[in-house]
């Protein structure tokens, strides 16, 4: 029975994997409206992302257990297909800061591990000027897999709401599991997979927002930084962070005030 489930959950993936492509694409017909998309996803996610168990075990132990369902899932089965590895989340378990970002990028599918290119090294000199070395905040993304680009082609593209629906539950349970003090949002895109909501950076950044009764602070993602030098974009992600620092009740020196990134 289990098996056959199985089967139909997995040609049911397909089958959207498919739709979701053809709404996406110039394509004028076959067209699945959202609605429908999200409708035929329900039961795929009630089916296959119960944690067998209630929590039970240390931490890593629990975060072994995720992470090993991580590695075999199959609900984007287009993505499972695509992918090196899953990148599941990397740092500190027993911190009081979790960052989470949108998804893998080619570098992070190679190595596994999440910012690890050119963002992440930006973000790495920002936990830095926080006062934190990389390993002591947990680092994780809305995705664990890198969303697919077409063969050949280079380059990263955002997930789609289907894709970041499928993959949430995994990143709520780490979050259960570790239980930082602050949740920090890199990016509209990793907003929209949290929050179901797809906003203005420019309004919702800088100010508390709550992810299942976690504080949550709302930031630039490092890669718009990047792209966009501007010394007060720059200021503002950094006065994010010193929000951040005050609620952790961390310390904040004179120095760190009048940092500019
Ligand atoms: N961008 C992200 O959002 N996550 C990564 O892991 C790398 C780049």
């Amino acid at each position: 029975m289990l098996a056959a489930m199985d089967e139909f959950q997995s040609a049911l993936g397909v089958v959207l994997g498919t739709l979701e492509r053809m709404r996406a694409g110039s394509g004028r017909w076959p067209r699945a409206s959202r609605e429908i998309l999200a409708r035929l996803q329900r039961p795929r996610i009630a089916h296959r992302q119960q944690p067998p168990t209630a929590a039970a075990g240390t931490k890593e132990e629990r975060l072994a257990e995720v992470r090993a369902r991580v590695a075999a899932c199959t609900l984007c089965p287009h993505l499972a297909e695509s992918r090196t590895q899953t990148v599941f989340g990397s740092g500190n378990i027993d911190t009081e800061i979790m960052f989470i970002g949108e998804a893998p990028g080619a570098d992070e599918d190679r190595q596994g591990e999440p910012f690890v290119g050119r963002a992440g090294q930006l973000l790495t000199k920002i936990i830095a000027a926080m006062g934190f070395a990389r390993e002591e905040v947990y680092i994780a993304n809305v995705m664990k897999s890198r969303p697919d680009m077409p063969p050949g082609t280079a380059g990263n593209r955002p997930p789609t709401a289907i894709e970041m629906q499928n993959c949430l539950p995994f990143l709520v349970e780490q979050i259960n599991i570790v239980r930082p003090k602050v949740l920090v949002a890199l990016g509209a895109t990793a907003v929209e997979g949290l929050l179901g909501t797809r906003g203005v950076m420019r309004e919702l950044r800088g100010n508390w927002h709550s992810f299942h009764e976690t504080p949550l602070m709302i930031t630039y993602h490092p890669s718009y930084l990047l792209r966009n030098q501007s010394p007060s974009e720059k200021r503002k992600l950094w006065e994010d962070m010193l929000l951040v620092l005050e609620k952790i009740g961390h310390p904040i020196t004179e120095k760190q005030r009048r940092y500019f990134l």
